[in-house]
């Protein structure tokens, strides 16, 4: 590892006062690998990964999966400590649903830019606005956010959840417009939208797809519903990150376009290995990459430091844990029936 990267792994570790991080020694390659595997064991951990993380970490994990699955697993491990390897709302809502278990992230600052742009108060005001309304919130926000919401919905279960709510109120969606909008036209439900957005998946362009589309006759566009309008108007299927693998490994098709972060193609490929997978362009015409930073802010290095030194560790006030996790066990009710 280059002394840059060893700076920044250990940058992101809040030292206490007795820990000199000079002293700290990262182990490389196979010893790291290795590592983490004797720390899991000593420690009775569970990795969990999110899709879009780095391929050694999807490697090394004891479970990968989407948003949903991820809290499930979270939810009913009975490990000591859960090395969360996603963003910092993933993690908090395994802490939020499995209180008494450690729960660490290799770097803090993993963040997600629909969480950053949605806050309770934000949500409070809309409540005051629309007082008749429900509140369906995307995981991908804070606690704050969550304890404002009435239900939580992911990319997985969105749909039916909306369609359950009662039809004589009116909803309010948050935080990301576009899965909103998708939603809306799904179900034929009304919303009023939160103008929030993932910086990932709003790169997508439309104009370079359709020129994809048209050198692939081909190959099938699949599509994240988090991508704007006319990106999902293009795609031959709609899906959260399990939804577009599950789509990929059981169509006839030989090749398919993929419209979402690009970590999920080393799934897909071992899935699927004798398939063709096209990232979608982006506009910038500079950078063919859809990674999403906040995601590949983890690293290997960074998942052995904390769960070396048990930081840093996601911790959260008692009240508000009650009341974010409210919305969070109606949206596992109401989805039991989603794998
Ligand atoms: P899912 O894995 O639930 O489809 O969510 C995608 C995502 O953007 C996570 O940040
Ligand atoms: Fe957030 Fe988008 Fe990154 Fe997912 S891909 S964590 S929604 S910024």
């Amino acid at each position: 590892m280059s002394t840059e990267t060893l700076d920044k792994a250990k940058a992101n570790l809040p030292v206490r006062g007795f820990l000199n991080i000079e002293d700290i020694k990262i182990p490389q390659g196979e010893e790291l690998k290795q590592a983490i595997l004797d720390l899991k064991k000593e420690k009775n951990a569970v990795i969990l990964a999110h899709y879009y993380q780095p391929a050694d970490i999807q490697d090394i994990a004891d479970f990968l999966g989407d948003s949903l699955q991820l809290a499930r697993q979270a939810k009913d491990t009975d490990a000591d400590m859960i090395a969360f390897c996603g963003v910092h709302f993933m993690a908090e809502a395994a802490k939020i649903l499995n209180p008494t278990k450690k729960v660490v992230l290799p770097d803090t600052q993993a963040g997600c830019s629909l969480a950053d742009g949605c806050s309770g108060e934000g949500l409070r005001k809309m409540r005051e606005q629309y007082p008749d309304a429900l509140i369906a919130t995307y995981i991908n926000c804070n606690a704050e956010t969550k304890a404002e919401s009435d239900i939580i919905v992911t990319s997985s279960n969105a749909e039916t959840i909306i369609e359950a709510l009662p039809k004589d109120r009116p909803i309010i969606f948050a935080p990301d417009k576009n899965l909103g909008k998708y939603l809306s036209k799904k179900t034929g439900r009304d919303m009023i939208l939160w103008d929030g957005s993932c910086i990932v998946h709003e790169a997508f362009s439309m104009e370079r797809i359709a020129q994809q589309l048209a050198e692939n006759p081909d190959a099938k566009l699949i599509a994240h519903p988090e991508s704007e309008t006319p990106v999902l108007d293009l795609a031959h299927f709609i899906g959260s990150t399990s939804a577009l693998l599950n789509f990929v490994e059981k169509d006839d098709s030989q090749k398919f376009i993929v419209a979402t972060e690009e970590g999920i193609l080393h799934e897909m490929k071992k899935r699927a290995p004798q398939k063709e997978l096209i990232p979608a362009l982006v506009f910038d015409e500079s950078c063919n990459c859809s990674e999403c930073f906040y995601m590949k802010r983890n690293t290997m290095e960074k998942l052995y430091l904390c769960m070396k030194y048990e930081l840093p560790e996601i911790l959260i006030d008692e009240e508000l844990r009650l009341k974010a996790l409210k919305p969070i066990e109606a949206m596992l009710e109401m989805s039991k029936t989603i794998k």
